[in-house]
């Protein structure tokens, strides 16, 4: 008697025509790295440059705390938003760090990654229909999370002439009555542009004038490469702080990835009490033991940043450098994250005898070399690639080489 209710069930299922999770896509990038681990399972040597995971492992301290967390049994629940010891030390580095004024730990909520924060983030900030302003080209799930909570993405367009930096009057140019938000990161990924103060502040600006949320991803925050700064929005958003989501994730700073930890500083009374209510329902309070990780990696020794950063700035060199100088390859020298992001003209497509950037990825995971298609960071992107430098710095050097010599359209020596 079961089964025909099991058949109906199911067919009712494949009748709604519309449900919101089928306009997500399960990512090009996803695609790729597991076609680039079926080749590594053959013996092949393969290139991560798709991935954005840092090689690095998180700092001894961090390890540490967590091994000591367990053998002490911190392995029970913990309160949803976050254990208070964490949410201490986050309000300290949100104000201490990021100048940001947060007014209770209450503000602060620990979340699985920054992913899980953009998630909260937008489930709590909008009503069906609702429309936030992003970058284009940008992280993919920042606009399939927006679409997730029923929102709707208003992409702007960035442009290499001006190194990628989001336009403030562009920005108020698509501003409708259904506009509810500002969606910002800085650093950015995929362009490895980063926002100047003067940028930052003319876009709360209009924020202000049009009495609009912002986001911000903060996720990059400390892989940016000298002269360039990072400024919190908060920081600079003056009595529109409180109109300010700030999203920070351990993911990049601390290498801690597979950790998924990450953070959310919101200050509406309403947004938090929504907030609470997300957590509880999605996670119901991050994995005990990488809040205690999260924690000694905010209050330990922070030298690791540094290590990391002049790694990077040597990986950026390489890649860049190898893509310097082919002729139909634009690159932009990243300012902060590590991705190198590409644009690619009518010789490069010639000389290889493709028609688009997929066909290029393609003679890309042949020869084991991870990419993105643009267009994977939305469609105004169908002429670019973005490549990764976050896998370890021997991978870096050996992909570039193929990289450069498959762009040139050269056979292997
Ligand atoms: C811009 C941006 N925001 C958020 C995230 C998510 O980071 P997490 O690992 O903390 O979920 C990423 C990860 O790649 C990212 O690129």
């Amino acid at each position: 008697m079961g089964l025909p209710r099991i058949r109906a069930s199911v067919y009712r299922l494949r009748t709604v025509a519309s449900h919101i999770v089928d306009s997500l896509s399960l990512g090009k990038i996803v695609q790729i790295r597991e076609r680039l681990f079926r080749t590594a399972a053959t013996g092949k040597p393969v290139f991560r440059l798709e991935s954005g995971d840092p090689s690095f492992e998180p700092p001894a301290h961090v390890i540490e705390a967590m091994v000591t967390a367990a053998r002490a049994g911190r392995t029970h629940y913990v309160p949803n938003a976050g254990i208070p010891e964490l949410r201490v030390a986050l309000r300290a580095k949100a104000q201490n760090e990021n100048g940001i004024a947060v007014a209770s730990v209450d503000n602060v909520f620990v979340t699985h990654g920054a992913m899980h924060a953009l998630f909260a983030g937008f489930h709590v900030l909008l009503d069906e229909g609702d429309e936030v302003i992003v970058p284009d080209p940008m992280w993919t799930e920042v606009v399939e999370n927006i679409r997730l909570a029923r929102g709707v993405a208003i992409p702007v367009p960035l442009r290499r002439s001006d190194a990628y930096e989001y336009d403030p009057g562009e920005i108020e140019r698509r501003i409708t009555p259904r506009t509810r938000a500002i969606f910002i990161n800085t650093p950015h990924n995929p362009t490895g542009a980063v926002l100047s103060r003067a940028t930052l502040l003319a876009i709360i600006e209009v924020a202000r004038r049009h009495d609009l949320w912002i986001v911000s991803d903060e996720a990059y925050e400390h892989v940016i490469y000298a002269p360039h700064e990072h400024h919190s929005v908060a920081s600079l958003a003056g009595d529109w702080a409180s109109r300010v989501l700030t999203i920070f994730s351990f993911s990049k700073s601390h290498a801690m990835a597979g950790l998924r930890i990450g953070a959310l500083i919101a200050h509406s009374e309403l947004l938090c009490q929504r907030l609470q209510k997300v957590l509880r329902c999605s996670i119901n309070g991050v994995n005990s033991l990488a809040q205690w990780g999260a924690l000694a990696a905010l209050e330990g020794d922070t030298g690791h940043h540094a290590v990391m950063l002049a790694e990077y700035e040597r990986r950026r060199d390489v890649l860049v450098g190898a893509l310097d100088g082919i002729a139909g390859v634009r690159t932009f020298m990243p300012r902060g994250t590590f991705f190198a992001w590409i644009e690619l003209e009518a010789a490069l497509y010639e000389r290889l005898g493709v028609a688009t950037a997929d066909d290029i990825s393609e003679l890309l995971c042949r020869e084991g070399v991870g990419n993105t298609p643009g267009d994977a960071f939305g469609a105004g992107s169908a002429d670019a690639m973005r490549f990764s430098f976050s896998c370890d710095t021997a991978m870096v050097a050996a992909g570039s080489q193929i990289l450069r010599r498959v762009l040139l359209g050269r056979d292997p020596a």
